[in-house]
């Protein structure tokens, strides 16, 4: 029985997620800033130094300018530890993106005022989606000339099927951006654009009912559009409701600039108090409590070779419940064995602290000597249970692969499968043969590049990738179909997994939709499962 309510209920975990550009990296040093993590913004995470890459063996992220790794980032603020779950920010995003949403209990979404949802966060929004956590939106660049901000929400409303709620409404916005109002507090916020990198400066609150004082601040003009619209917004918009808020049905929403500072802590403020404590999670034994239970955890991500020299890989857990005790033996239930988790860290951008301790909704990194697979449970010694498994998120890029050495067969493989075991690619096979035929899909396709320079790097095999022209995969849940007798279209191929679990290649949406008219009853999944 776990005795560390306060701990842990202390604490908020949650990913932030955008399209690249939108301004997420900018966001999160100023929530840093704020918890005094660092004393100027941008000196965590500059542009230059701090796309953190961490690895050696990562010249294609140098090379880009990119970072294809992700980081954790701790501080407290206002009595609450907070982890933030940074995703990469770049096109070329990999399933790790997906996944990290899997080790949060809520997320954060960043939009660009100037360009409204974008294909990215489409993505990352529909596996908040899949898991019910809550989305908070914070619309930022309102120092830029902005979307109609109904527009805005419209946009949110329908590309992404979720109700807003506005918690605060912008007045102007570019050159002519004169604040927010507070819609709870009924007062203007007046906008001061504070220097970069210093605390949230001389921003004003003036309650609407102060006339003079505004027509002073922020103009007839505005002030004028600012009723009308307050009018407008009461009628139509939904109503601040949290538990739809923390069930992810609604979503509050905020506008601001993250580079001038402005609207930034008013978001965390009203954030930290919607935002859930970490949230109980599903195992084959029933949900686990995060206070009630003892330690357990599960792995989210495993980073390979972060120091070429030595090989190594970092397991990532999300502790799910209880506190972990670097002193006390665990149980990694996967691999059937009791052991130390070795030198747990806390990976802060570039930086790694060895830890001593944890509690439940902190992320660790251990050292993993090539036992961990995504998914996997770590519980005490007297327990035996299995998280949920993490879904494996649809590729959308395939590729034949073909060694161009064949007497390498062995290293091959066990590169391929290694690489494929972190999970930064999938393998699939021709149905009807073994592993001859590799086919591989990834998410984004920087991966490609990565799988052919580490095969290359690491285990000495070149490989040349001939790219197939399917963009969507299929697993079929159908437990007793007859994979022969299924019809599709003449572009529609048949795989598996490694697992020997059937699936289907496709080239487009429409023969998605006429394999399954052709196919009565068969069901089509976008997740498969670990
Ligand atoms: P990302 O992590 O989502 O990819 O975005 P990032 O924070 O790196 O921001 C992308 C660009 O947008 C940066 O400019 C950043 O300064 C700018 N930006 C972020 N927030 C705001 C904002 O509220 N207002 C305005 N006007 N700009 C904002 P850059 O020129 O690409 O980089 P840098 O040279 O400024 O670092």
């Amino acid at each position: 029985m776990g005795t560390y309510a306060d701990e842990i209920n202390k604490r908020r975990t949650f990913a932030i997620i955008s399209h690249p550009d939108a301004g997420k990296t900018t966001l999160t040093e100023k929530f840093l800033l704020y918890g005094g993590a660092i004393n100027l913004a941008g000196s965590v995470k500059g542009k230059a130094t701090a796309r953190h890459a961490v690895s050696d063996w990562m010249q294609i992220e140098k090379e880009r300018g990119i970072s294809v790794t992700s980081s954790v980032l701790q501080f407290t603020y206002d009595g609450f530890c907070i982890n933030i779950l940074d995703t990469p920010g770049h096109q070329d995003f990999s399933e790790d993106t997906y996944r990290t949403l899997m080790a949060a209990d809520s997320a954060v979404m960043v939009i660009d005022a100037s360009k409204g949802v974008e294909a990215q966060t489409r993505k990352l929004f529909k596996v908040c989606v899949m898991r019910h956590i809550p989305i908070f939106t914070f619309i930022n660049k309102m120092d830029r000339d902005a979307n109609d901000t109904f527009e805005l929400l419209d946009d949110i409303e329908k590309e992404l099927g979720i109700a807003t709620c506005p918690i605060n409404w912008p007045i102007g916005s570019g050159k002519n951006f004169k604040g927010v109002y507070e819609r709870a507090g009924k007062c203007v916020i007046t906008y001061a654009d504070t220097e970069k990198g210093t605390k949230e400066g001389h921003a004003t609150r003036i309650p609407i009912g102060e006339t003079e004082t505004l027509t002073s601040q922020i103009g007839e003009d505005f002030l004028a559009s600012l009723t009308d619209e307050i009018e407008l917004l009461d009628g139509a918009s939904a109503d601040y409701d949290l538990e739809k808020i923390q069930a992810g049905d609604l979503t509050p929403v905020f506008f601001g600039s993250a580079l001038t500072n402005f609207g930034v802590e008013i978001f965390l403020q009203h954030f930290l108090k919607m935002t859930t404590t970490p949230l109980p999670r599903r195992a084959d034994i029933g949900l686990i409590d995060p206070v009630e239970h003892d330690f357990s955890a599960f792995v989210f991500k495993i980073q390979a070779n972060m120091n070429k020299a030595h090989r190594d890989r970092i397991a990532f857990m999300r502790i799910c419940s209880g506190r972990f005790d670097v002193n006390e033996e665990v149980r990694h239930v996967q691999g059937g064995r009791v052991m130390r988790l070795s030198q747990p860290q806390q990976i802060m951008a570039d930086e790694r602290k060895i830890l001593s301790e944890a509690y439940a909704g902190d992320i660790i990194g251990v050292f993993d000597p090539g036992i961990f697979s995504i998914g996997d449970t770590v519980c005490m010694p007297g327990e035996q249970f299995v998280y949920e498994g993490i879904p494996t998120f649809a590729p959308e890029h395939f590729a034949r692969v073909r060694q161009v050495d064949t007497m390498k067969r062995k290293q091959f493989v066990k590169g391929i499968m290694q690489i494929a075991q972190e999970g930064a690619i999938q393998i699939f096979q021709e149905f009807n043969t073994g592993m001859e035929e590799i086919i591989v899909g990834v998410v984004g396709v920087l991966q490609f590049d990565v799988l052919k320079y580490r095969l290359e790097n690491e285990y000495n095999v070149e490989i040349k990738l001939e790219n197939l022209p399917y963009e969507y995969i299929r697993w079929i849940e159908n437990k007793d179909i007859d994979l022969d007798k299924l019809t599709g279209t003449s572009d529609m191929k048949k795989i598996k997994d490694l697992k020997d679990n059937p699936l289907l290649l496709f080239v487009n949406q429409w023969s998605i939709g006429m394999t399954l008219e052709r196919n009565e009853g068969l069901i089509l999944s976008e997740f498969g499962r670990t």
